[in-house]
């Protein structure tokens, strides 16, 4: 994520460094941001020069002192391991001007806990990008417990600079606002796929040939302003009640996970999978979603004013 975050940077002209712990980590980082800007160029998002003069704007370094030094924003992306974040948070708190916001590109853990690692608790946000990020618009821009507005403004300000549509998560809560939405759905498909109610295929296009189609243009609550919210009101009062509220992972996900079926990385999940065929289908994923989004950006632009 941080390489391509990066990239996000370079390409509108920001001086950007990335630090590593190692030499071979820095190398990966550079090939999976070669190979985005090889995405967006093939899609005519990006001409050759600008990702070469992109990738020239980025300073790659293992030492994290001179990648704090005099620098403006810093958007962490280590693993995702607490008492990690904890330990270079300090650091960064230490090593960076006090001017310095620090954003952190966490997906579970709470921004709250994070900024009380550092003596500026107020100038530590959320910076939450989506993957693939070199072409997934959404950043959730969350404030932590101490989050000052002027953090949180700026860090909207940046995310509309390089083109992204960022959202302003008021409250740090687990899952922020497009995991809670994303896995509310998980939750009923592995409901709906344990109960036997359809197959996987259906379930999968049951969203991706229906509602999904709808809620990538509107989103789930524009959709029910044109349903009509008194259809909608009625429908909740009775299928509320037969939705999933499980607690836990149901078995059919523990199980797959215990016999190491852990999806595309492993051949097998709720489908099976080649190497091949997982290349092939992130490479078309990513051509239609770089499609779709050029479409939606010229609708907006000729829908600018209406609703
Ligand atoms: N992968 C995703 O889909 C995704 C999406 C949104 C947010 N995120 C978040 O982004 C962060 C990074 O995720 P990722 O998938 O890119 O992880 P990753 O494991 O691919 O990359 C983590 C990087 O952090 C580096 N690192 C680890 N410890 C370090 C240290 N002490 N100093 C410097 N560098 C260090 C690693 O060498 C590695 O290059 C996590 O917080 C994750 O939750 C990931």
């Amino acid at each position: 994520m941080g390489a391509n975050i990066a990239g996000e940077f370079a390409r509108i002209g920001c001086d950007v460094r990335i630090a590593d712990l190692n030499q071979r980590q820095l190398n990966n980082g550079m090939s999976i941001l070669k190979n985005s800007q090889k995405a967006l160029v093939d899609a005519k998002c990006l001409t050759q020069r600008e990702a070469r003069c992109a990738l020239k704007r980025i300073t790659w370094t293992i030492n994290i002192t001179s990648a704090c030094d005099n620098i403006d924003l810093l958007i962490e992306a280590v693993s995702e391991n607490m008492s990690l974040k904890k330990k270079m948070f300090c650091q960064f708190d230490r090593l960076c001007p006090k001017r310095t916001v620090l954003a952190s590109n966490t997906s579970s853990l709470s921004i709250s806990d994070i900024a009380a690692a550092t003596k500026r608790p107020h100038r530590v946000a959320g910076m939450n990008f989506w993957n693939p990020s070199h072409i997934i618009p959404l950043v959730e821009v969350t404030k932590g417990k101490e989050t000052s507005q002027a953090t949180a403004k700026l860090l909207i300000d940046v995310s509309r600079r390089i083109n992204k549509r960022p959202i302003l998560v008021n409250h740090d809560i687990p899952g922020f606002v497009g995991n809670r939405l994303q896995f509310a759905v998980f939750r009923e498909a592995l409901h709906l796929l344990s109960e036997g109610i359809a197959s996987a295929e259906d379930i999968d296009a049951a969203m991706t040939a229906g509602p999904g189609l709808r809620y990538s243009l509107l989103g789930p609550l524009r959709t029910a302003d044109l349903g009509g919210l008194d259809v909608f009101h009625a429908i909740s009062g009775y299928l509320f009640d037969e939705l999933s509220v499980a607690k836990e992972p149901p078995a059919l996900l523990s199980d797959l996970v215990k016999r190491k079926k852990l999806g595309a990385k492993t051949g097998h999940g709720f489908y099976k999978y080649t190497k091949a065929g997982v290349k092939k289908t992130i490479a078309q994923r990513d051509k239609v979603l770089i499609e779709f989004l050029r479409i939606l950006k010229k609708e907006r632009a000729h829908g600018q004013g209406s609703t």
